[in-house]
């Protein structure tokens, strides 16, 4: 594939029309591409650190097509290897998660500590290698890994730029999640991972949707209203709370966080019926009125490119997914919270969650349904155009005053959490990660 077998498919015209061609969700030669220069050529992440919280833990995953472990030593560093044994092959460490001093290989007993450092080849005294043969050559082969605010990233490129300068305007929003509490956040117990046809970048477009929200969400904010007038009238008990943002199409805003990443926000009604909401007027004093704003009264969903958004909206979730073919994708689903809350936070929390993020909640098979839909309508090849035209009027580049007044730089900002043209970032990203890769 060479760059301009990549550069025609998104129109980039500002001020006139950004579009996308729907060959970029349906094209295998895309597909192998983006597995390449996107998911094995930039960071990706993979874990909180509150899944490999002491010593010797470790975690496994998946980056793109390669499977790989991310290990914490005795002095707390991460570190990530390909989970290969450097013998002939087999995964060494085969359980999602553990705690271990050593990783002995179960085909043939060789033994690694978390560092990679490849400790004993079984009966190497009588093995007869040739001279050249050192034992230290077979380490496990390493990937870069590095956290931010207790988010876990890993590449397989080591020659990738550093995490910092990747995550961008991001880090701004990844601050204000995990400072939900003085001891950070924790993923909750309980993972629901789900596979659903739809290109990955559905999943990379749709978190950050704030124009299908009253649409697809229909019935999620009819019941909402109705708990809310129940619960009013005395009629019935109300323990969810389910939490009401105001209309995304007249409110909020959007930005382009540099680097792909993007996000919306949008004012909440209710949101002292939220976990931290609950909190307010001590994380007032905490952070300040202004900070505390931000946090608890507003939603926020940040999706950091390409595979993961923080949610912190309906409730707070980390969801992160996956290609598994240009058409099927397979996303990882957790509720996180912050450390230490009040035994009434976390439940109103966790209700929230269920209700609205949960896989079997009202949100996913909504979506979802949208996904399958949007796939099948990506093979009308007679009609190849997507549009991402919404609010470019109003949209503007740099930062708009609120982001000025949260310390943030974004490429641009836009005014209401409804407009398409955050898109314009994550597609700008697309087409040069893609382009300078062919090249
Ligand atoms: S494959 Fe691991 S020791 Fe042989
Ligand atoms: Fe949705």
């Amino acid at each position: 594939m060479k760059p301009e077998d990549v550069k025609w498919r998104i129109i980039d015209k500002p001020g006139e029309t950004f579009k996308v061609h729907r060959s970029i969700y349906t094209d295998p030669e895309i597909y192998k591409a983006e597995l390449e220069e996107i998911f094995e050529g930039n960071w990706i992440y993979v874990a909180h650190d509150s899944q490999l919280p002491n010593a010797n833990d470790y975690f496994t995953t998946m980056v793109g097509r390669q499977p790989v472990v991310i290990s914490r030593d005795d002095e707390g560093k991460l570190h990530g290897f390909i989970n290969a044994c450097t013998h002939r092959g087999a995964k060494i460490c085969r359980k999602k998660k553990g705690n271990a001093k050593n990783w002995s290989c179960p085909y043939h007993g060789w033994v690694f500590n978390p560092q990679g450092e490849i400790l004993d080849i079984k009966s190497l005294d009588t093995a007869n290698y040739p001279d050249g043969f050192q034992k230290s050559d077979y380490n496990l082969t390493p990937i870069k890994v590095d956290s931010y605010a207790g988010f876990i990233f890993a590449s397989i490129n080591t020659e990738v730029q550093e995490l910092e300068d990747h995550l961008a305007g991001a880090k701004v929003f990844m601050d204000m999640f995990s400072e939900q509490s003085e001891q950070g956040l924790e993923i909750l117990p309980g993972t629901s991972v789900y596979t659903h046809h739809g290109n990955w970048k559905m999943q990379a477009e749709n978190g950050v949707d704030g124009y299908h929200l009253d649409v697809v969400h229909a019935s999620y904010l009819t019941l909402a209203g109705m708990r809310a007038k129940e619960a009013a009238e005395a009629a019935g008990g109300d323990n969810i709370k389910a939490i009401q943002p105001q209309n995304p199409d007249t409110t909020g805003g959007n930005y382009a966080l540099g680097n792909g990443h993007v996000m919306i926000w949008i004012d909440i009604a209710n949101f002292r019926d939220r976990g931290l909401g609950l909190q307010y007027d001590s994380l007032v004093e905490r952070v300040g009125e202004h900070r505390a704003k931000w946090m608890a009264g507003r939603l926020r969903q940040v999706m950091i490119y390409p595979n993961v958004i923080l949610f912190d909206g309906i409730s707070t979730q980390m969801r992160h997914w996956r290609p598994l073919s240009q058409d099927e994708t397979e996303v990882t689903v957790n509720c996180i919270a912050p450390v230490g809350e009040p035994a009434e936070s976390r439940k109103r929390r966790l209700r929230q969650y269920e209700d609205f993020y949960g896989a079997s909640g009202l949100a996913t098979p909504d979506d979802l349904t949208e996904f399958d839909a949007c796939q099948e309508g990506y093979y009308g090849a007679k009609s190849p155009w997507q549009d991402f035209d919404r609010g470019m009027k109003s949209h503007q580049m740099g930062a708009d005053d609120d982001a000025r007044s949260i310390g943030l730089e974004p490429e641009s900002s836009a005014e209401r959490a409804a407009d398409e043209s955050l898109y314009h970032g994550e597609y700008r990203q697309w087409v040069k990660l893609l382009s300078e890769g062919a090249d």
